[in-house]
């Protein structure tokens, strides 16, 4: 048998674990943009000025996001074994995004204070809208089998900015 032939299968399997491995990345990457985002909002000091890093990081995380939706979309679907660590990853980002915003969910009366609690909402719902769009792209690249295990994922991560979202609603 030629080398060729026997490496064409192998190649074949690189790039169908090359794009699990760059989901995964891009899931990564949200979950440590929003950590970062996490301890801009934790060690703000609640003046003005030093609240710029906060709008900025936010619209960091907004298109880090917007581009594992990217990645997610041109990926092919995932095998079952990247699928499960696909969903062990998206866990892990859940609790980063429930830590990033109970954080900002305390930081409230800070941005109160300084009219600043419309921005943050308005970036909340960005964000919001953003990670639904990154989830819909994951879950449709998921076996059917665990779509619904993906989808109910998706859904604590799109409660938990509902919570958040209710608080910084002066509407609600
Ligand atoms: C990818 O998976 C979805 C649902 O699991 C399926 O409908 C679709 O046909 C698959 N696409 C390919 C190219 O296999
Ligand atoms: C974070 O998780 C805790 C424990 O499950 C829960 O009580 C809280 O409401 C969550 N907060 C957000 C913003 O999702």
């Amino acid at each position: 048998m030629q080398l060729k032939t026997l490496l064409l299968p192998l190649s074949l399997a690189a790039v169908a674990i090359a794009d699990g491995e760059s989901v995964l990345a891009a899931i990564t990457e949200i979950g440590d943009e929003s950590l970062v985002l996490n301890d801009v909002i934790s060690s703000w000091n609640g003046h003005l000025l030093t609240a710029i890093p906060i709008i900025f990081q936010s619209t960091s995380l907004l298109s880090t996001i917007n581009d594992g939706t990217e990645t997610a979309e041109a990926s092919e679907n995932l095998t079952l074994a990247e699928s499960i660590q696909v969903a062990t990853a998206v866990t892990e980002l859940q609790t980063s995004v429930n830590t990033t915003l109970e954080t900002t969910i305390a930081r409230k009366p800070d941005f109160d204070k300084l009219l600043l609690s419309t921005t943050i909402l308005l970036s909340l719902n960005q964000l919001k809208d953003a990670s639904g769009e990154f989830s819909d792209a994951l879950v449709s690249k998921l076996p059917e089998a665990l779509q619904p295990t993906g989808e109910s994922l998706a859904a604590e991560i799109e409660d938990s900015f509902n919570y958040a979202i209710s608080i910084y609603n002066p509407f609600d």
